[in-house]
C-alpha cells in the first residue's frame, strides 16, 4: 500500500492487526452466517437489508466495501451476484478474508489500502459501502472525497456509523454511552477511543456540507432503532435500552450526482 498514509492511519493499521484475531473470534460470528446465506444485516443491531432496502438489486453491480474486515459482507454480496471488491487497511483482517474465501469458494479481489487514498480509477464502482468500516476510522475529509471520486455518476455511497449524538455522551477514553452530554460536539473529527483506535465522526451539519462539496446528494439518514430485547442482560441490556430512546448509530444513503 502507498506510504502516503497519515500517522493515525498507521496507528489504526497496527492496532487492527493486533486485535483482528479477537475481533473475528468474538464479533464476527454475529455476521458470519450472511457469507453463507447472502442475507446481510446492518449495524450493531443487525437490521436486515431486506427491510431497509438500501442497495436494491446488486447482481451484476461493481461494489467496493471500504474496511471489509473478514469480508462477511462482500462474500454475501458476491453470493448474490455482485462483482465485489474488499478493501481494508489491515493485513491480518485481509488474512481472515482470504480464509473465508477458501471456506466458501467465493473469490473476489482483496486490496490493502487506506480509504483516504484508494488505488482505483475515477468512476469505477456502482456502489461503495461500509458497515462500521473504514469511514468510522479514516478522516472523513479525505475518505469521503475518495469514495465520491471512484463512484460512477448516479452511484450509491452507503455507510453505517456511530451517531454524532452517541459520541458526545461517551466520556473521553470511555467505551459506553451515558445520559449526559460529556464531550464537545463541535470538536468531533478524530479521537482516540478506549481500544486505542483513532475513530472519526463529524457534527451533522459538517457531514452534510462535506457530502455536498463532493457532489453527493443525501437521500436518507436512517437513525436505526433496535427492537426491545428483554432477554439481554448487563451491558448489552443497557445499550439496547439506550438505543431504544436515542439513535446510537445511523446509516447515510448518498447518491453521486450525475455531473
Ligand atoms: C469495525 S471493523 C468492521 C469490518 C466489517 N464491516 C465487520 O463488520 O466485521 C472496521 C474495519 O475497518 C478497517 N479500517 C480502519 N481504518 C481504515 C482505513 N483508513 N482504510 C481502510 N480500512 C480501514 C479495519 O482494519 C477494520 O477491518
Amino acid at each position: 500500500m502507498s506510504d502516503g498514509v497519515t500517522s493515525y492511519v498507521r496507528t489504526n493499521r497496527a492496532r487492527w492487526n493486533e486485535i483482528s484475531d479477537d475481533y473475528q473470534r468474538f464479533n464476527a460470528p454475529r455476521i458470519r452466517g450472511q457469507a453463507f446465506t447472502g442475507d446481510v444485516a446492518w449495524g450493531l443491531w443487525g437490521l436486515p437489508e431486506s427491510e431497509l432496502d438500501i442497495f436494491g438489486e446488486v447482481a451484476g453491480l461493481d461494489i467496493l466495501e471500504m474496511g471489509c474486515g473478514g469480508s462477511q459482507w462482500s462474500t454475501a454480496l458476491a453470493r448474490r451476484g455482485a462483482n465485489a471488491v474488499g478493501l481494508d487497511l489491515s493485513e491480518r483482517q485481509l488474512t481472515h478474508s482470504r480464509e473465508l474465501q477458501q471456506e466458501t469458494g467465493l473469490t473476489f479481489p482483496l486490496v490493502q489500502a487506506s480509504a483516504e487514498e484508494v488505488p482505483f480509477a475515477d468512476r469505477s464502482f456502482h456502489i461503495v459501502f461500509a458497515d462500521h468500516g473504514a469511514f468510522s476510522f479514516a478522516d472523513p475529509t479525505r475518505a469521503i472525497p475518495e469514495a465520491a471520486r471512484i463512484l460512477r455518476p448516479g452511484g450509491l455511497l452507503a455507510f453505517s456509523h456511530i451517531s454524532p449524538l452517541y459520541e458526545i455522551t461517551v466520556a473521553q477514553g470511555g467505551d459506553h454511552a451515558s445520559r449526559g452530554l460529556v464531550r464537545d460536539y463541535f470538536n468531533l473529527r478524530l479521537f482516540t477511543d478506549a481500544d486505542g483506535l483513532v475513530s472519526a465522526n463529524l457534527p451533522y451539519g459538517e457531514w452534510i456540507r462535506l457530502f455536498r462539496s463532493c457532489g453527493l446528494l443525501v437521500e436518507d439518514l436512517l437513525e436505526t432503532r433496535p427492537k426491545a430485547d428483554p432477554s439481554l442482560t448487563g451491558r448489552q441490556r443497557a445499550d439496547n435500552e439506550w438505543a431504544r430512546r436515542w439513535p446510537s448509530e445511523c446509516i447515510w444513503r448518498l447518491r453521486r450526482s450525475a455531473f
